[in-house]
């Protein structure tokens, strides 16, 4: 009975109209874009599977934040590829590290922007693992003591907001505490509270110089086939203490984080991961698909899925596409 007085195709008539009805407005607001920090000076290599991202040394990395800020992205997340590694990621740890000196100059240049740290240890130890090894290993416990020590290191040269990249078990509890501790009570802990082990993260490796020189990261990531288990792991983080927490990859499970959403009331990421820029990138230069407009598609679904905040390497590009 509904049709003909019910006609869906009214409200779609024109842009006034389909706009006026939007449920779901993608904004620069929500937007953090992912650099990846180098010693050396004057340094910006191209990261071959990722095109249009770069690893840049301290300098370089000052001047693409002057213009992540200049488009209106709120935030940037900074990876660092230190000097030397070493079996427990002591270089993770310096008040002159890699991430440190970073975080000391986007201060200086007092820039409106939000600095976030990932903390983890994948980018520091010659093995490559997110953790300190034993007996062929990743300890839990060892590892977690390195990760708050890492945190304070980063909120002392700066950091608005320490992001936990790890999974290892407690780890969210020990740095809040490190934190407080030491006055520091004010950063912010975004933890990666439900991250899966995924082939996603490929180009990341080559970008972070960060892939594991034996096994992989199933005895500590998610398995892919879960999502009960998200749910636990986002319950325990912000009882531990984490301020927002994030899924990711993003593409893959979207119904992750719709879960993640609808389960907590802490603000909800999504990292809108490495290889789903690459597929995107590689298939635009093929002309396979329309690079703008799958973009904003693929952030609309993840913010329809319930994400408040998207980690993405396309931020950049998106900020100019949404002021047009
Ligand atoms: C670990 C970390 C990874 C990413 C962010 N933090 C990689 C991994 O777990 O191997 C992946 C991000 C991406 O693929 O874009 N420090």
């Amino acid at each position: 009975m509904s049709f003909p007085t019910h006609r869906p195709r009214r409200l779609r008539r024109t842009e006034a109209l389909r706009g006026l009805v939007r449920e779901t407005r993608l904004t620069t607001a929500g937007l953090i874009y992912p650099l990846f920090v180098c010693p050396g000076e004057k340094i910006r290599q191209e990261v071959s599977s990722m095109p249009g991202v770069f690893q840049q040394s301290v300098d370089a990395i000052v001047e693409e934040c002057r213009e992540v800020a200049d488009v209106g992205i709120p935030g940037v997340i900074l990876f660092g590829l230190p000097e030397t590694k070493d079996a427990t990621g002591s270089s993770s740890l310096l008040a002159q590290g890699i991430v440190q000196k970073a975080v000391a100059a986007i201060r200086k240049a007092n820039l409106p922007l939000l600095v976030i740290t990932d903390v983890c240890l994948c980018e520091y130890t010659d093995h490559g693992h997110c953790g300190v090894i034993e007996n062929g290993e990743v300890r839990n416990d060892a590892t977690v003591a390195i990760l708050a020590e890492q945190a304070l290191s980063h909120a002392r040269a700066g950091a608005d907001i320490v992001a936990p990249s790890d999974m290892m078990d407690g780890r969210v509890a020990a740095i809040r505490a490190k934190l407080d501790e030491n006055k520091l009570e004010d950063v912010a802990i975004l933890s990666y509270a439900a991250k899966y082990c995924s082939g996603f993260y490929g180009p990341f490796r080559e970008a972070a110089q960060s892939s594991p020189q034996f096994g992989d990261r199933r005895s500590y990531q998610m398995d892919p086939a879960n999502v009960r288990e998200a749910l636990k792991e986002v319950a325990l983080d912000i009882a531990e203490g984490a301020d927002m927490v994030m899924v990711k990859p993003a593409l893959p499970y979207l119904d992750v984080i719709r879960q993640v959403r609808d389960s907590c009331n802490v603000p909800v990421g999504a990292y809108n991961v490495s290889g789903e820029y690459a597929m995107v990138k590689a298939a635009a230069r093929n002309g396979w698909l329309d690079e703008e407009r799958v973009v904003l598609e693929i952030l609309t679904g993840m913010q329809r899925a319930g994400a408040d905040i998207i980690l993405t390497y396309h931020a950049k590009d998106v900020a100019r596409w949404l002021a047009s």
